[in-house]
């Protein structure tokens, strides 16, 4: 719990002695999950996930590529190695082919401010323990020593502030084939040389050097918290590192964590709430529906189209959470054109409608069918109802639950214009629409400012 609470005088004495430290949080749950998210995140809203690694290169499956052909040893990706490969090929080998010789860190961050994107997670590390800075303590097994021998971590992050966009940082805890993690493994998790000597020093490496405003941590799911020592770390981030006020984390902290613990939830991957969640959360999604990472093999079918996005992006937002929309580079540092369409048929929509998303809050009711399906959000004085399927032509559109006041304008976002409307009884109203503009992601908002 934090010293800020009313506590008798022999507590105060200790508090004041423990704020002066800086100990404002303690290395247990209770007390870390009292800290307030850094109010940014929230406001933020959307987000652009990259998964980008040695993976990148074989980009056949998914980025968990190395675990099915030598871990689960899936006959797809046994046979795949075994047709297209020397015998001795090992995943290691496929590192010098992560070239990044196209990669263009300000190019991506104007994709991403195109986009419409207020923060950016990039893969350090995932769980082949790749790590894409030239971290200290992964030797040769990181972006400076091999491949693009260059500090990609960085240098996305200087650009994407550029623009003004938080830079997050997603680290696995596991590395599916780490000797010391599989040793600690072997013992149960009753040793933690790998914590110590490996992860922990690297995480506070990570954190001191490009000081991210979010840790996406994930892989925590094999081991609980107490081996990872998350509680101490997370004490230490938010008590004492460089980032203390601003940095925002998820809830990936050890087995039993996802949904109850940690900075906001993740739960599972694509997590999607069917009643407004308690506590702030974030959906992860891909636009290709296989694969985080970049795969050779994917098709068009198989990805969502820019409606999809839409209507994914405007269900999670009006239940409270945040968008974080993952797109896979090429191991030469391309963002495929494919996902640029998608990310700027993104950023067109909310170039016209983001008043509805950012800085947003829930409302009191999430969705609705009117004339047709609706989602609301809240802000200042207005609910704005978001619909993506065109109404039939020439019928009124209603919509049951807003309460409206003599006073209520209902505009349509992009056309200044009032529209006229009438009240419903007991609440809600109808609206006379005028034609539908063309909308890139097939979306409208209505604005009633005035309304609740
Ligand atoms: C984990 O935290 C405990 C308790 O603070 C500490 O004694 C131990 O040294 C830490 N272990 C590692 C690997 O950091
Ligand atoms: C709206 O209608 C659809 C189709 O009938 C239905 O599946 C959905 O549950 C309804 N949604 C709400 C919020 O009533």
């Amino acid at each position: 719990m934090p010293l800020l609470q009313p506590a008798p005088a022999f507590l105060c004495a200790a508090a004041l002695l423990l704020s002066a430290a800086g100990a404002k949080y303690t290395p247990d749950w209770r007390s870390l999950d009292s800290r307030p998210l850094p109010r940014w995140y929230d406001e933020a809203k959307v987000g652009i996930f990259l998964h980008w690694g040695v993976f990148s290169v074989p980009a056949f499956g998914s980025e968990w590529f190395w675990w099915h052909w030598q871990g689960e040893k899936n006959p797809t990706y046994v046979s795949y190695m075994e047709k297209n490969f020397p015998p001795h090929f090992t995943y290691p080998d496929f590192a010098p082919q992560f070239h990044a010789q196209f990669f263009d860190p300000d190019e991506w961050a104007g994709l991403f401010a195109a986009a419409g994107a207020k923060y950016v997670v990039l893969t350090t590390k995932h769980h082949e323990g790749f790590t894409n800075w030239g971290s200290p303590n992964s030797w040769n097994w990181n972006s400076v020593d091999t491949g693009p021998h260059r500090d990609l971590v960085g240098d996305l992050g200087v650009a994407v502030r550029k623009r003004s966009i938080r830079y997050g940082v997603y680290n696995s805890l596991f590395e599916w084939f780490h000797p010391v993690y599989l040793s600690d493994k072997q013992n149960g998790f009753q040793t933690q040389e790998f914590p110590r000597d490996k992860l922990l020093p690297e995480l506070r490496n990570l954190v001191m050097r490009y000081k991210p405003d979010l840790i996406w941590s994930d892989g925590d799911w094999e081991a609980p918290d107490s081996y990872w020592n998350s509680t101490e770390f997370l004490a230490w981030l938010y008590n004492d590192s460089p980032v203390k006020d601003v940095v925002v984390t998820n809830d990936r902290w050890g087995a039993g964590c996802a949904c109850k613990h940690g900075g906001y939830y993740n739960c599972e991957d694509k997590y999607t709430p069917g009643v407004l969640p308690k506590h702030k959360w974030e959906k992860c999604t891909s636009v290709d529906t296989q694969s985080w990472g970049f795969r050779r093999n994917m098709r068009v079918h198989e990805l969502m189209d820019l409606p999809a996005i839409v209507q994914d992006l405007v269900r999670t937002i009006s239940f409270g959470g945040n968008y974080l929309l993952n797109v896979g580079p090429t191991p030469d540092g391309m963002i495929p054109p494919i996902f640029q369409e998608r990310l700027l048929g993104l950023g067109s929509w909310l170039k016209v409608n983001g008043e509805a998303i950012y800085e947003s809050t829930p409302c009191r009711v999430q969705e609705e069918n009117g004339t047709v399906p609706v989602w609301y959000t809240c802000k200042d004085s207005s609910v704005y109802a978001v619909f993506l399927m065109k109404p039939p032509p020439s019928s009124s559109f209603s919509l049951p639950s807003p309460k409206t006041s003599a006073s209520t304008v209902v505009t349509l976002l992009g056309n200044p214009a009032p529209l006229d409307w009438a009240p419903l009884h007991p609440a809600g109203l109808v609206v006379l629409l005028p034609d539908l503009p063309p909308s890139p992601g097939h979306g409208w908002t209505l604005k009633l400012d005035g309304a609740t």
